[in-house]
């Protein structure tokens, strides 16, 4: 959630894996430059000049036991401290609906991190009989190195490592990644959200917002973000959301979406599910939000 007791909001540090695991472990040649909050570090390295470092980071194993990352500069988790995977499965994969669709899965994401929803995103579609195609646009303005994702296994780990890889080499650029069948597309965009395009005819079943809480990342809760991900939404799209906050569901609806009250993981109470069509009837475990 955006407000103060979100899971992602800044906190003393604990339970970290004794294993640190810097973003960047080549010697850096720090050409620091002021970025809406942030200082981005340009890294020279025996490769030559012109990567881009990614924040510094830890692994950091959760109460579920799945891991995720902790941003070692400003203390803040990528994935709630209670269970990772258990978030990532019922805000994102499960709460956007589309573990429910059949043919192609489209998902725009806002806020690569450490991985775990594209993990789980490519396992849920592996695992799925109606699916017969994934394509994954997730936005990062300053996405990890793909050392700092080791930790995960399998196809979806493989595939978030490949475009981490890339974008160090291409900030500012869309990098891709394809599973071997061609089944699976990843597209990370290394850059603000406010400046990703998608193509032509690329509307999305599923939006998953999920940058830092509003405290890290203010202008990534604003009416005019939520504009920007219906832009790319198809008329039957989700946008699914961890944080239950009155002002974050303001924004949305000052961005023409429909919020709805939702479930949260675990033992959080609520969520947010946003929609673009009115829908007759509530759809299953949602309840209108702002209707009496
Ligand atoms: C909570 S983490 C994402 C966690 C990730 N989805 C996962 O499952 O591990 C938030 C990410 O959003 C990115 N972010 C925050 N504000 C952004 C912005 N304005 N544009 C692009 N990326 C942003 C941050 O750099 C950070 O990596």
């Amino acid at each position: 959630m955006a407000g103060g007791s979100s899971p992602r909001a800044p906190r003393r540090r604990s339970r970290r894996s004794k294993a640190r695991t810097p973003a960047c472990f080549w010697p850096s040649f720090l050409m620091r430059r002021k970025s809406e909050g942030f200082w981005l570090d340009m890294v020279m390295n025996s490769k030559g000049c012109g990567d881009v470092s990614g924040p510094e980071v830890e692994v950091f194993e959760t109460a579920d036991g799945s891991k995720t990352l902790v941003d070692v500069e400003r203390g803040v988790h990528y994935r709630s401290r209670h269970g990772a995977v258990q978030e990532s499965r019922h805000v994102f994969v499960e709460g956007s609906g589309l573990i429910a669709r059949a043919g192609t899965w489209r998902v725009l994401e806002l806020g690569f991190g450490a991985a775990v929803n594209l993990v789980e995103t490519v396992r849920a579609f592996r695992e799925s009989d109606e699916a017969k195609r994934l394509v994954y646009h997730t936005v990062d303005w300053r996405p990890v190195g793909p050392e700092a994702l080791a930790f995960h296994e399998g196809e979806g780990g493989a595939l978030a490592r490949e475009v981490a890889a890339k974008a160090t080499k291409r900030s500012g650029e869309a990098v891709r990644a394809l599973s071997e069948d061609g089944h699976v597309e990843v597209v990370l965009h290394a850059m603000a959200w406010d400046e990703v395009r998608l193509g032509e005819g690329e509307e999305v079943d599923a939006v998953y917002h999920d940058p830092f809480a509003k405290e890290v990342n203010p202008e990534a809760w604003t009416p005019a973000c939520f504009a920007w991900s219906r832009s790319w939404a198809a008329p039957h799209a989700r946008l699914a959301t961890y944080s239950a906050a009155t002002a974050v569901r303001q924004a949305m609806e000052e961005a023409g979406w429909k919020v709805w009250r939702a479930k949260g993981p675990g033992r959080k109470r609520e969520m947010t599910v946003a929609t673009l069509q009115d829908e007759s009837v509530e759809p299953p475990g949602l309840k209108r939000w702002g209707q009496g």
